[in-house]
């Protein structure tokens, strides 16, 4: 069943870059409802965890010191139809792939450096979410 909510980190890249006021205001316009928000800094135990169903591949070690290297920005989003819309309005993982005027194609700057993360299913999206805001933190 849809929860019409999805989870999002604005990676360490975008808060480096001062991007945080932009996304957000990008993911605002597009009508999502903020019900949860949070700076954060994960640890590698955190990311190893996280991005767990990625450990097999070549990538993992960059994208897990990528992930651990500042803060981030955690938030829950509330949207008829939430994931899928997001994904959308991120655009593709690669930017140089992405569609103009996605999240990706403006602030991210490569495939592992990408701004910004999306659940990818309405499971993930709850159980990422309760990976980083207890019960009182949602709103
Ligand atoms: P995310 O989970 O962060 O929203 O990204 P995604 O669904 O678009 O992409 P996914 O396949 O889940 O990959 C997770 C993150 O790993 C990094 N990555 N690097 N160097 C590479 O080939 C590579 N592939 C993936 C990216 O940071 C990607 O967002
Ligand atoms: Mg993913």
């Amino acid at each position: 069943m849809a929860t019409n909510r999805t989870f999002t980190m604005l990676k360490p890249d975008s808060v480096e870059k001062g991007y945080i006021g932009a996304i957000l205001e990008k993911i605002n316009a597009a009508g999502f409802r903020i019900s949860a928000l949070k700076m954060t800094k994960m640890t590698v135990t955190d990311a190893e965890k996280f991005y767990e169903v990625h450990s097999e591949r070549p990538f993992f070690g960059e994208l897990v010191e990528f992930m651990t290297r500042g803060p981030i920005v955690a938030a829950i989003l509330e949207k008829e139809n939430a994931v899928e819309d997001f994904r959308a309005l991120i655009g593709a993982t690669n930017p140089a792939d992405a569609a103009e005027g996605t999240i990706r194609k403006l602030y991210a700057t490569s495939m592992g450096e990408n701004a910004v993360h999306g659940s990818d299913s309405d499971e993930n999206a709850a159980i990422e979410s309760a990976f980083h805001f207890p019960g009182r933190e949602m709103f």
